[in-house]
């Protein structure tokens, strides 16, 4: 079976301490994980090896960068790199969240730079695509996420891309509190998994997870989970509260 992912991405939020005992709550309800179930933790960059240490010891649980950046290594300020992610066993990466396209003018191209450092230092990408409220709107959302994924990851060959995890989070679903519906949520899945079918072929395409982000809570995850093609959640507000990201782990397929 395609892997089920329950992905908190806990943003600019949390104190050493409260994170700290965030996954301590998580982790004591000792939530047993099929082989083909994950839950990975994105936190922010100075509780990596913090969690990376409180999910170490368990089956399936993982600690992810939310960024990494588009160069190798050098003169970048208050950046990190991809290498210097691997070499703190930190195994997975956000890339392209919605809030860094927005604030910080990340681009496809420049995506596309940060997927290949991340292969190139063994980090599994959960990239990010999603549509505005104007393009829903327009009704050409489709478009808008195909052009995501072809100039940010249709470069890589059949033997890397297969290994990518995409998150497909319409960005007037974030915070919002307005979920994308479950017809909504499957039907832009398919067809994404459609795009990807169409230039590496179906056996390619069947094996990518595709996770819904966009307020996830622990009182729709099943529901949304349970669409063929929704292969569990990038989880935002939710995933700061322990009894809801329980609860989310508990609905994966
Ligand atoms: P919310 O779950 O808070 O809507 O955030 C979704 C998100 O952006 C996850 O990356």
């Amino acid at each position: 079976m395609r892997k089920q992912i329950a992905a908190a991405n806990w943003k600019m939020n949390c104190t050493f301490q409260q994170g700290e005992k965030l996954l301590d709550d998580i982790l004591s309800a000792e939530i047993e994980l099929a082989s083909h179930q994950l839950a990975i933790f994105a936190v922010p960059y100075p509780y990596l090896l913090m969690t990376r240490s409180e999910v170490e010891e368990e089956q399936n649980y993982y600690v992810a960068a939310q960024n990494c950046h588009d160069k190798k290594f050098g003169a970048y300020t208050g950046e990190v790199s991809a290498a210097m992610l691997h070499s703190m066993n930190v195994n997975y990466c956000v890339i392209g969240h919605s809030e860094r396209r927005e604030y910080n003018g990340e681009t496809n191209a420049m995506l596309a730079d940060k997927v290949n450092l991340c292969f190139e230092n063994f980090i599994t990408p959960l990239f990010c695509c999603g549509e505005p409220l104007n393009i829903r709107e327009a009704g050409t959302q489709n478009d808008y996420v195909a052009v995501q994924l072809k100039e940010s990851l249709f470069h890589l060959p059949a033997d890397k891309i297969k290994n990518i995890v995409i998150a497909y989070e319409p960005i007037w679903a974030i915070g919002t509190g307005k979920t994308a519906s479950t017809e909504q949520a499957q039907e832009i899945h398919q067809y994404l998994r459609s795009v990807i079918a169409g230039q590496y072929g179906e056996a390619v395409a069947n094996e990518i997870p595709i996770l819904y982000g966009g307020s996830v809570k622990a009182n729709n995850a099943k529901e949304l989970f349970s669409c063929a093609d929704v292969d569990g959640g990038l989880v935002g507000g939710a995933s700061l509260v322990a009894a809801d990201f329980i609860e989310i782990i508990k609905a994966l397929k």
